[in-house]
């Protein structure tokens, strides 16, 4: 159920600057989804009502990443004048509201739910409360500024800030549970006096100074998981918490019994199921949306595309991508393999150097390899094409456009064509049915180069 005591909203309409590139700076991607995803979905999980996203810049494109996916209320903000300015931009969607409203920034993926919980529940009755970390790198987040008894005074920017205050190694967070009706009392304080700062901008710190002034309970939530709240604001903040949202990723499968050889080069993004008992090698990259079954063996070096699957048992080993596709039980691809667009059926046995081409310029096509079959080494399908029950490619074969090898057979060469029986030269001429061109006698015998063959270019 929808809690209607609390609001949240998230700040999402800066440029990010910082970060470089013309992609707002909260669609950024961290373990296979944009940062404010990772923030949205922390947040909803206390269902506010509403979630208020205020999007600015690139605005179409934030609202279009997460259509139908989170639900959530959108708000304009027309100019980036800062981060008070911004959550003025919600004001309008919270009239009448009178519970406490949960401020936070698009770009801190890391959060937790549960010190979202804990800081809504500190916000005093007509009060704010924050969070506050000590940490050894204070530089681009604001400083907690204290008087002489310890007691806070309010948040200074760094780039407003003396040399000793930059000294400060308490810093803010970036997130806030405001009492509803008291923030936009405080919000229009602030949005009616002039702009003093280095930036010239509206600042939401300020408002919690305010706060401050206005002697009302100001709670400060202090964390000792920084690294849960760092504020990504250029490639190298990207890059750190891409470590600490891995991490993540990788201690719960683990915890459910997956072994990861070596998390420190294992890449794993979030939506990935693996089974217990399935092991990860070193170097293996496992993209969004894999489905790996128990007892598998991955890597090293491995590298699992969006919507591959691997049913139980199932081996992809050095130098193997695969790409929506799906090997079944015990299916093996041991080596320098693509499969792309491809159904390898169980048991089936991929030589090394498999190539699936899935793509001929315009359209891609699948590949199907059934049940024990077992492919050659540098077999390429060109796709569409598929490889029959038990049937198997000689090394090097070509398996052209539109083929499929019936169950059982052997086919080799380039085009691939059925092996002749021994002690005859020429294909085997009773099969010769089962492809297109068949009969053409510019194509005939199997093992000789292909003239005009139109598919291994695709
Ligand atoms: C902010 C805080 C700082 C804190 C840090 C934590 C202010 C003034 N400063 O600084 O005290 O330590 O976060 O990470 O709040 N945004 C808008 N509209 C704007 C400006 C920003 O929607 O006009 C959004 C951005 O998209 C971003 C978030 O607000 O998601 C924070 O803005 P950012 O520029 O990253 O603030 P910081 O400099 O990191
Ligand atoms: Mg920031």
């Amino acid at each position: 159920m929808a809690d209607n005591s609390l609001a949240a909203i998230v700040l999402a309409a800066g440029k990010g600057t910082r970060m470089g590139g013309p992609l707002p700076k909260v669609l950024h991607e961290v373990c296979g989804r944009s940062m404010l995803q990772w923030v949205l979905d922390a947040v909803l999980d206390l269902k506010p009502s509403p979630t208020i996203v205020v999007v600015g810049h690139g605005r179409e494109e934030v609202e279009r990443s997460l259509a139908g996916k989170f639900p959530v209320e959108f708000a304009e903000q027309d100019e980036p004048l800062g981060t008070a300015h911004a959550v003025a931009a919600a004001q309008a969607r919270l009239k009448g509201f009178e519970g406490k409203v949960l401020v936070l920034y698009g770009d801190t993926p890391a959060l937790r739910t549960e010190s979202l919980r804990d800081l809504v529940s500190a916000c005093p009755k007509g009060g704010v409360s924050f969070l506050v970390a000590e940490i050894d790198d204070p530089a681009s987040y604001g400083r907690i500024v204290r008087d002489a008894a310890g007691r806070f005074v309010g948040i200074k920017e760094e780039r407003d800030a003396s040399a000793s205050e930059r000294a400060i190694r308490e810093v803010n967070l970036g997130a806030y549970a405001f009492d509803g009706p008291r923030l936009f009392t405080e919000l229009a304080g602030i949005l009616a006096a002039p702009r003093k700062n280095e930036k010239s901008e509206y600042y939401l710190t300020d408002v919690v100074g305010r706060f401050e002034k206005a002697d009302v309970e100001v709670a400060i939530r202090r964390t000792t998981d920084p690294d849960a709240w760092l504020g990504i604001n250029s490639p190298r903040d990207l890059a750190r918490v891409r470590r600490v949202l891995q991490d993540r990723i990788l201690a719960r499968h683990l915890a459910r019994g997956v072994k990861i050889v070596d998390p420190a080069t294992t890449y794993v993004d979030w939506d990935v199921d693996i089974g217990e008992g399935t092991v990860l090698y070193p170097c293996t990259v496992v993209g969004r949306g894999a489905r790996i079954g128990p007892n598998c063996e991955v890597g090293p070096f491995a590298h699992l595309r969006a919507d591959a699957i691997l049913r139980e048992g199932a081996i992809v080993g050095n130098y193997v991508e695969v790409k929506k596709a799906v090997l079944g039980a015990g299916a093996k691809a041991r080596h320098l393999t693509y499969l792309g667009d491809a159904e390898v059926g169980a048991g089936a046995n991929v030589g090394a150097g498999t190539i699936t081409a899935n793509w001929d310029g315009r359209m891609k096509h699948k590949t199907t390899i059934e049940e024990g079959a077992f492919v050659g080494s540098g077999t390429v399908f060109v796709a569409p094409a598929t490889l029959g029950k038990g049937a198997r490619t000689g090394a090097g074969a070509i398996v052209t456009k539109g083929t499929r090898v019936p169950d059982g057979e052997t086919w080799v060469g380039v085009p691939a064509r059925p092996l002749p029986p021994k002690g005859t030269k020429g294909g085997n001429s009773s099969k010769e049915g089962a492809r297109p061109g068949a009969g053409d006698p510019s194509r005939s015998g199997a093992l000789a180069p292909g003239k005009g063959d139109d598919g291994v270019r695709g």
